[in-house]
């Protein structure tokens, strides 16, 4: 079987590391989450996963990205029939953990890494891929039209790899267009991205993080109005997913709480609500 390619040295090189990392979760016996989709994904890939074997950002991706389940999980619990938008979806499969029916669902990344998604992911009535940079205003139009509120945007590991003026945009037009919807999102503060070579899983790829934000508080001063509902790093998670994951990780949680790393602590997981 003719396996598929990534183009080494892009920045959609990236979405390896997360797909990966849920991979190799799945393999475990005590898993933070399961992803089969992730492992048969891998197996189809020309590429040389094991540089990333081993590295803590693989468990850390799986943590982002259980995170970031549970606030899209709990926005549609609330809504379901709502309005979900991954930026930057890489080869993401929340669509197929959550399990959602009712909600309508939009994948979106750049050109080549859609084409790539396309080999492994059908649209249907209610799940679309966009083909399009999430700097180019014109697939808000195409959610406006197509989808009803209430809309959650996912911006999960994307946005940092942005210059600082795209993202400001990029959430401008997302109030001005989609006012009060939810947005999560990261953000590396700038030890992290000055320190980005040295990184255990970037310095393993090309792409570099372009934009660093100290504090996602900042952001409401961009967007007056604004509102941070949550904000977390990997070491101060939800109360209610600490208590849920395997022993091992929780042992590991609270030796990372205590050694407040720079890169640790410098790297947080927002739930914004835009004006
Ligand atoms: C680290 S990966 C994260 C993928 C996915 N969100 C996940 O968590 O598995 C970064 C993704 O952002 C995408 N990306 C980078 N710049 C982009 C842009 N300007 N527009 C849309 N997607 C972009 C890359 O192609 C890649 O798929």
């Amino acid at each position: 079987m003719t396996k598929h390619t990534v183009e080494p040295g892009t920045v959609q090189e990236t979405l390896l590391i997360p797909l990966y990392g849920r991979a190799v979760e799945n393999r475990k016996a005590e898993a933070i989450l399961r992803d089969p989709r992730a492992e048969e994904i891998v197996a189809a890939i020309d590429y040389d996963f094991s540089r990333f074997d081993g590295l803590p950002s693989l468990t850390g991706s799986v943590l982002r990205t259980t995170l970031f389940d549970r606030w899209v999980r709990d926005f549609l619990a609330a809504h379901p029939s709502g309005t979900v938008v991954e930026l930057g979806a890489g080869l993401n499969t929340r669509h197929e953990r959550l399990g959602s029916t009712q909600a309508r669902w939009f994948d979106l990344d750049l050109p080549d890494v859609v084409a790539l998604r396309r080999q492994f992911f059908t649209d249907t009535a209610r799940r679309t891929t966009l083909a399009a940079s999430v700097t180019d205003p014109s697939w808000l139009a195409t959610v406006e039209e197509d989808a009803d509120g209430p809309y959650f945007f996912c911006a999960e590991a994307v946005l940092p790899f942005l210059q600082g003026p795209e993202v400001r945009r990029i959430l401008r037009l997302l109030a001005e267009r989609f006012p009060g919807s939810l947005l999560a999102l990261d953000t590396a503060g700038p030890e992290i991205v000055d320190a980005q070579t040295e990184h255990d899983a970037l310095s393993k790829v090309e792409a570099r993080m372009q934009w660093s934000c100290g504090n996602p508080a900042e952001l409401a001063t961009w967007l007056p109005g604004t509102k941070v509902h949550a904000s977390h790093t990997l070491s101060s998670l939800p109360d209610g997913m600490y208590a849920q994951l395997p022993a091992t990780y929780q042992d590991m949680i609270g030796r990372l709480a205590e050694q407040r790393l720079p890169q640790v602590e410098g790297y947080r997981l927002s739930l914004l609500r835009l004006p």
